[in-house]
This record gives C-alpha cells, structure tokens and sequence, in this order.
C-alpha cells in the first residue's frame, strides 16, 4: 500500500522539546521535536492506555504519565518496564511550515 501523507501539525508552533498529540485517520499519534528533528510514535503508551502527549519529553525519551515507561520517539523502542512492547513509528517529513505524516 502507498503511504499517504497528511498534515498532522505546524512547525512554527511545535518548538525543539515539545510534542503534540494528533488525531489521523483514527490513529492517536504523538510528534516530538527532538533539536529540531521531528518524530512519530503511537501515542497510547504500548502498557496501557494512557496518553504520551500528557507525559514529559526529555531528548529523544517521553515518558509515560501513569507508571513511568520511557520511550525512544526516534525507534519507538521501550526503553523501561512496565511496558515492554515498541510504539509503532510512522514516517514524517516536513514541507514548508507543515509536518506530515505518513499512514499507511
Ligand atoms: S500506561 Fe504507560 S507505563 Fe503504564
């Protein structure tokens, strides 16, 4: 299947350490602004269902607000227990001001 880029956010208004939860195409992601990279995870912790978004960003590594998993938003890895399973990632590229992101 194609991926399908879509808008999911704008680059003036998520600034280097700060994330943003998105809704596409019925998918909860999270975008995070690592030193002016941008990422894409799934952004219900793979633990249980809490929002990363609501959590806290320190580099590359999110962390989950209910019990405290850590997160790579470049790999999606899992990094800390409770959870033990990687976020999905998703593909981003920039365009101008517009972060999009691939589905699909
Ligand atoms: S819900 Fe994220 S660590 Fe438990």
């Amino acid at each position: 299947m194609k991926t399908k880029f879509i808008k999911a956010a704008s680059a003036r208004t998520l600034r280097p350490g700060t994330m943003q939860r998105v809704d596409l195409d019925g998918s909860r992601i999270l975008i995070a602004n690592v030193d002016g990279s941008y990422y894409a995870v799934d952004d219900t912790c793979s633990h249980e269902d809490a929002s990363l978004a609501t959590g806290s960003l320190k580099g590359e590594l999110v962390k989950c607000p209910l019990h405290g998993s850590r997160f790579n938003v470049r790999t999606g890895e899992a990094m800390e227990e409770p959870a033990q399973e990687n976020l999905r990632t998703y593909i981003v590229r920039v365009e101008g001001d517009d972060i999009l992101v691939g589905l699909g």
